[in-house]
């Protein structure tokens, strides 16, 4: 007899290669396969900054500027730095993340497809 987790985990498969399949089609920007440091960045990303970043309605003070890899121009370092800095409405994430964390971040940004003009 089969485990059930077999099946379980056969099934999640499936539906993550559909998803991404649709995705490929519905949004070519997405296309591209992230690597490991830009993985990285997109699970720190979403715990640290998508409730401000990716929800600026739900965010209750001034809203956080939709980010993608056209913020700051695209430049990493620059990214980096605003992340560690921060500002009067941003919190400041240089005692919550290593400069590699910092950077893995910046690099998952610049692959954020640009938000289209409203
Ligand atoms: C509490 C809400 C909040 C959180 C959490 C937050 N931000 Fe921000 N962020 C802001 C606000 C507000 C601004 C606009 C600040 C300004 O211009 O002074 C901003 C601006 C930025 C900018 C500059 C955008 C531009 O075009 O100038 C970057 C880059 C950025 N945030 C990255 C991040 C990253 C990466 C994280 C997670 C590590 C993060 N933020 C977490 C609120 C937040």
């Amino acid at each position: 007899m089969k485990h059930p987790i077999a099946n379980l985990h056969r099934t999640s498969r499936g539906a993550l290669v559909a998803l991404a399949m649709a995705s490929a089609f519905t949004c070519p920007a997405w296309a591209q396969t992230l690597n490991e440091t830009q993985l990285l960045g997109q699970r720190l990303y979403m715990t640290s900054c998508g409730l401000c970043h990716s929800h600026p309605d739900l965010a209750n003070k001034a809203p956080a500027p939709i980010l993608s890899k056209a913020t700051l121009n695209g430049n990493a370092d620059d990214i980096a730095m605003f992340i560690k800095t921060g500002t009067e409405t941003m919190p400041s994430f240089s005692v919550n993340f290593t400069d590699a964390q910092i950077s893995a971040i910046a690099q998952f940004i610049k692959t954020l497809p640009e938000a289209e003009a409203k």
